[in-house]
């Protein structure tokens, strides 16, 4: 069984867990094609997360797994705020929207008390997170009912830091991967290194199976990295296409297009640095900002310029998540990318 250090499934592929992109319903079809599929669960509110968990365990012999955010909730900054709000004014002027209602919520929440009361109740079989792990105690609590916990690495040290709290799997997520990067030992990003070289340094330094992220595309993607020391691999943009995905309709047209070619890492979506298709924002301001709020604020202001563009059929403020290669995207259904990237299908 290839990926028995997780679950039970007949295919060594991970479905990336996807924020924004995604519900059960990928998750559902990638288990069905042989794999194990991921919800991403960092903007579901608490009744919506109950939602999609009574969803998927309608099926009781389904294994899956959640993913969370594990970032620090940053503290208020009026004064970074205001400027950044000054720095997308004229986009407001140009389309004659009002800045002055915007609430100063974050959209993102890290994993917490009240999230793992409400996993205690449906026990998933795999659990893993995105910018470090959850204090020993809630990491205790996902043990005591037999979950697995996995996380991502974007370094050799963060991968030895993972193993050192004794997590299941590392994921060896590499500067290739579309989505945030998933770095919490060091900001620094010259740190980091393309997926091959990252799995290989991974792969000698530490003892538990290593998941291969970012640039896997399609089977000879998989495969080499399979021959390269992998246990799994985890994909994301493949998936972006397949009809059980909610990619928003700006999203899948970018990714069909030309500009998929395009990607760069930007830190304006959200405050975090993500690889995305480059747009129009990221040509004006960045795609790097020092005037962007810190994660997840950043994306407050951009709401209302991003829902305006998106209703008139324009990405141009929206994040279009997608790493190096978008070239294995397909508007096939998910069961079938699973079983084509493990060269079964
Ligand atoms: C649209 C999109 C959203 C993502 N959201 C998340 C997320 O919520 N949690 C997470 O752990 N990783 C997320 N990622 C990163 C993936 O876990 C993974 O590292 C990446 O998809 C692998 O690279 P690939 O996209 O080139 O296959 C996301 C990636 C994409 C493309």
């Amino acid at each position: 069984m290839p990926l028995e250090f997780l679950v039970r499934a007949d295919l060594p592929v991970i479905q990336a867990p996807m924020a924004g992109s995604q519900d059960s319903a990928l998750a559902i079809a990638v288990c069905d094609g042989g794999g194990l599929g991921s919800l991403a669960c960092a903007s579901l509110g608490i009744e919506a997360m109950r939602a999609q968990l009574e969803i998927l365990t309608t099926r009781n012999d389904l294994a899956y797994n959640l993913n969370f955010f594990c970032h620090a909730t940053p503290a208020p900054d009026a004064a970074r705020e205001q400027a950044w709000r000054s720095l997308l004014r004229p986009y407001y002027d140009e389309f004659g929207l009002e800045a002055a209602a915007l609430p100063a919520s974050a959209s993102r929440l890290p994993f917490d008390n009240t999230m793992c009361s409400l996993l205690e109740e449906y026990r998933p079989p795999v659990v893993s997170f995105h910018f470090g792990l959850p204090c020993p105690a809630l990491l205790q609590r996902i043990r005591a009912w037999g979950g697995k916990v996995v996380s991502s690495a974007t370094t050799v040290e963060e991968a030895r830091w993972l193993e050192a709290r004794g997590v299941d799997a590392v994921i060896a997520q590499g500067l290739e991967a579309g989505g945030h990067r998933g770095h919490f030992l060091s900001a620094d990003l010259s740190l980091q290194s393309g997926t091959f070289p990252l799995l290989r340094r991974i792969v000698r330094a530490v003892e538990v199976p290593v998941i291969a992220a970012g640039g896997i595309a399609d089977r000879e993607g998989v495969a080499a990295a399979l021959a390269l020391g992998a246990s799994a691999v985890q994909v994301g943009t493949s998936y972006l296409l397949c009809p059980e995905a909610t990619t928003s309709a700006v999203h899948r047209s970018a990714l069909q297009s030309g500009a998929s070619l395009h990607t760069a890492l930007t830190n304006l979506f959200s405050g975090r640095p993500a690889r995305g298709i480059v747009n129009r924002l990221m040509r004006e301001l960045g795609p790097v900002n020092a005037e962007a709020p810190d994660f997840p604020l950043a994306a407050t202001a951009l709401a209302p310029l991003r829902a305006h563009c998106e209703g008139r059929g324009n990405g141009d403020f929206s994040p279009l998540w997608a790493g190096q290669d978008t070239g294995g995207c397909r508007s096939i259904p998910a069961a079938e990318m699973t079983r084509r990237l493990a060269g079964t299908g």
